[in-house]
C-alpha cells in the first residue's frame, strides 16, 4: 500500500545532539510522554506544522483563508490520531504552538498564532465507562437497526 513511500522516523528528525525545533520545544515546555507516545506526537506534530505552512484544511477549519485561526482545535484535530491516557496533552499543545509561532513567516498567521491562547486541559473523548446509560443505548439501539437488515 506504501511501497515505494517515503517514511520519516524520529532520528529521521533530529537526534539528540542535533534537535529539531519541535523536539527542543517539547523538552522546554516538558511535554514528554512515553518512549512510544513522544515520538510518535512528535512525527505527527512535525506533520502538522508543514500542513499548516501549506495552508491544508483540517476537518474543523472553518476558514480556509485563515486555517489556524482557532489554533487549539486545529492542533487537537490534527493531533487527534495519537492517543494514550496519559495526558501530556496541554504541554504538547503548548511546544507545538511555540514553534509554529516562530516558523510561520506569514505575518497574518503569526498573530493568529500569537492571539491564540493555550489554556485548560485538553482531554480525549469520554469512555463508554464514562458515558455509561447513554452508551448502553445507543448500542442497543443500534443493535436493533442491525436486525433489520
Ligand atoms: S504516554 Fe505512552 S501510553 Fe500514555
Amino acid at each position: 500500500m506504501h511501497d515505494g513511500d517515503d517514511i520519516t522516523t524520529i532520528e529521521g528528525i533530529g537526534m539528540p545532539e542535533s534537535l529539531s525545533a519541535l523536539q527542543q520545544a517539547f523538552k522546554d515546555n516538558d511535554a514528554f510522554q512515553c518512549g512510544y507516545c513522544t515520538p510518535g506526537q512528535i512525527c505527527s506534530a512535525t506533520a502538522l506544522i508543514d500542513e499548516i505552512k501549506q495552508n491544508w484544511p483540517s476537518h474543523v477549519t472553518t476558514d480556509l483563508q485563515n486555517p489556524d485561526g482557532l489554533l487549539v482545535q486545529e492542533i487537537a484535530e490534527r493531533m487527534s490520531g495519537n492517543i494514550c491516557r496519559c495526558s501530556a496533552y496541554p504541554n504538547i499543545i503548548k511546544a507545538i504552538s511555540q514553534v509554529l509561532e516562530n516558523e510561520m513567516n506569514d505575518s497574518s498567521k503569526t498573530d493568529a498564532v500569537q492571539k491564540s491562547e493555550v489554556t485548560g486541559i485538553w482531554s480525549p473523548p469520554p469512555s463508554e465507562a464514562q458515558l455509561g446509560s447513554q452508551s448502553m443505548k445507543n448500542k442497543t439501539a443500534t443493535s436493533r437497526l442491525g436486525d433489520r437488515s
